[in-house]
């Protein structure tokens, strides 16, 4: 597989099969991952990966606060700007209506939509999770630096016949999260990578998912 191929290739998952990742798979993509180029080479990116029973127990402690709704929410950082305008609100309104329409879930399904949503706290069935966190000081240059690392990631696993779904979904639960799995206080909770093998067959797996031409975020300067 070519870069081009593991970048056409990758989507974000939502329904993974059961079938588990052999760890030494997934170290060896770590490894080569901590190759990704970061501002002074500070690499501020840091995780735990969580399996098996880890897993499970995390999924669950979750599952007993999901029905406190936001009220048990407590994320570090706001997850999306207040103003989200323009075509970045329509994106992101955009790739929903389409997952849910996938889904055959309607706007009116409130039930359903939850359902989906609360999936992202079982991993959507992956068999790995990798929570990734910095230093709290951090500021957005190292945000960006995690960034590249994550894809950096996320395209070594495809590579690997591996598929993934980043989520800042986790974020809501940090606190949860830390009574669970030993992140250093001084750290913050970016967001989960569900890892594992996508279920080809779901259409949740299959909706396309749009782009902006390239002319609205790109600007070429020539003379
Ligand atoms: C940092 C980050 C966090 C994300 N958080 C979530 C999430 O919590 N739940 C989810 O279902 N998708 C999440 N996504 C996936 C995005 O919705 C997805 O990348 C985007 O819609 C483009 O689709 P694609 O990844 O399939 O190409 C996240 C993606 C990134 C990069």
């Amino acid at each position: 597989m070519n870069v081009s191929e593991a970048v056409a290739t990758r989507r974000s998952i939502r329904h993974f099969l059961p079938d588990p990742v052999d760890p030494v798979v997934l170290r060896r993509v770590l490894d080569k991952a901590r190759a990704a180029p970061s501002g002074g080479n500070l690499q501020p990116w840091n995780s735990h990966v969580l399996s098996g029973a880890a897993l499970a127990r995390l999924c669950e402690a979750i599952a007993a606060v999901l029905p406190l709704g936001r009220a048990a929410h407590a994320p570090e950082y706001p997850i999306y700007p207040a103003a989200l305008d323009g075509r970045y609100s329509a994106s992101r309104h955009e790739v929903g209506e389409a997952m849910y329409a996938a889904l055959g879930v309607t706007r009116e399904d409130k039930k359903g939509r939850l359902a989906q949503f609360a999936r992202n706290y079982r991993a959507f069935g992956a068999p790995m999770l990798m929570l990734v966190h910095m230093p709290r000081y951090m500021g957005p240059p190292q945000w960006a630096d995690v960034g590249m690392w994550l894809q950096t990631v996320m395209l070594l696993l495809r590579e690997e016949g591996l598929d993934s779904c980043a989520q800042e979904a986790w974020a809501v639960y940090q606190r949860e999260i830390r009574a669970c799995v030993a992140i250093p206080e001084d750290h913050i909770l970016f967001c989960g990578v569900s890892i594992g093998r996508r279920a080809a067959d779901r259409p949740v797996n299959g909706f396309p998912v749009s782009r902006v031409p390239l002319e609205e975020s790109v600007t070429f300067v020539e003379a």
